[in-house]
C-alpha cells in the first residue's frame, strides 16, 4: 500500500505572513489519511519547519544543488535543506528545467545529493503542448525518467510527479484517460527498471492545475497516489479540500 501524498509547491510566493496557511492546514487535518507536504520558498523553510513541528505536516525544498558545499553563489545544498527542516525536495520541475536549463543529467546528480542528505526526491517529468500534439508524450517521459533518476532510489526515497507543462498554471487539465495512460506507462517503466517490488512502491503524483473541483476525479485514476499542487496550495481554503479529496479516494 502506497501512502498518499498531497504536496504543495509555493514556488516564488510567500513571506512570513503566509505561514498562517500551515497553521490552518494543521488545524484542519489533525489526523490526515494521507501525507501532507508543503514546499515553501527557501527563505521560509526553517520558520515553516518550526511552525509545523508536532503537526501532521512536513516541509520540503523546491530545488537543491548537486554539490554538498562550495563556491556556488545563491545556491543551496540538500544538506542545508535538511538542516533547515526539510524532509523532501522537488527536483527537475519544468520551471527549473526551463528557467535554469536543467538537463536530465543535472536532475539525476541532484537526486544523488538529496539521497546523500536523507531527503526524499520528488522528480518531475512531463511534456510540452507541442510534444503532446506530436504524439511524443510517452517517449519524452521515458527519456526524462531514464535520465533523471539514478539507480540507487527506492520506494522510500523517490516520488515521481507527472506534470504536463501545458497544464501548469493554465487551468487546463488532461482528461482522466490521458492521466491514466501516462501514469500506467510510468508505473510500467519503473517496474522494468527497478523490479516489481520497488517499482510498485514508488509513488506517482499528478501535477498541473489541480483544484478543489477537479481533485476527486484525478485521484480516482489508477496509479495516481496524490498531487503536486502549485497555485491552489497557497491558500488553506483551496488546499484543504484537495487534501480531503485525497483522503477520501480509494
Ligand atoms: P499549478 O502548478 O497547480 O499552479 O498548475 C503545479 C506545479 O507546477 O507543481
Amino acid at each position: 500500500m502506497r501512502t498518499k501524498l498531497a504536496a504543495g509547491n509555493w514556488k516564488m510566493n510567500g513571506t512570513g505572513r503566509d505561514l498562517g496557511v500551515l497553521t490552518e492546514l494543521a488545524r484542519r487535518h489533525t489526523q490526515p489519511g494521507c501525507e501532507i507536504l508543503i514546499c515553501p520558498p527557501v527563505s521560509l523553510l526553517h520558520r515553516a519547519a518550526q511552525t509545523v513541528q508536532g503537526t501532521s505536516i512536513s516541509v520540503g525544498g523546491q530545488d537543491c544543488h548537486a554539490a554538498r558545499s562550495g563556491a556556488h553563489t545563491g545556491d543551496i545544498s540538500a544538506e542545508m535543506l535538511a538542516d533547515a527542516g526539510a524532509r523532501s525536495v522537488i527536483l527537475g520541475h519544468s520551471e527549473r528545467r526551463e528557467d535554469h536549463a536543467e538537463t536530465n543529467a543535472h536532475v539525476r546528480d541532484k537526486v544523488r545529493a538529496a539521497l546523500a542528505a536523507g531527503l526524499v526526491s520528488i522528480v518531475c517529468v512531463g511534456e510540452t503542448k507541442d510534444q503532446r500534439l506530436a504524439n511524443e508524450t510517452l517517449s519524452v517521459v521515458a527519456d526524462q525518467l531514464a535520465g533523471s533518476i539514478p539507480d540507487q532510489v527506492t520506494g522510500d526515497t523517490l516520488v515521481v510527479a507527472y506534470e504536463p507543462i501545458w497544464a501548469i498554471g493554465t487551468g487546463l487539465v488532461p482528461t482522466v484517460e490521458q492521466i491514466a495512460e501516462v501514469h500506467g506507462f510510468i508505473r510500467a517503466q519503473l517496474h522494468d527498471r527497478f523490479g516489481a517490488q520497488t517499482g510498485s512502491q514508488i509513488r506517482l503524483l499528478y501535477g498541473g492545475s489541480v483544484k478543489p473541483d477537479n481533485a476527486a476525479a484525478i485521484f480516482a485514476v489508477p496509479d495516481v497516489d496524490g498531487a503536486l499542487v502549485g497555485g491552489a496550495s497557497l491558500s488553506a481554503d483551496d488546499f484543504s479540500p484537495i487534501v480531503s479529496a485525497l483522503e477520501g479516494s480509494a
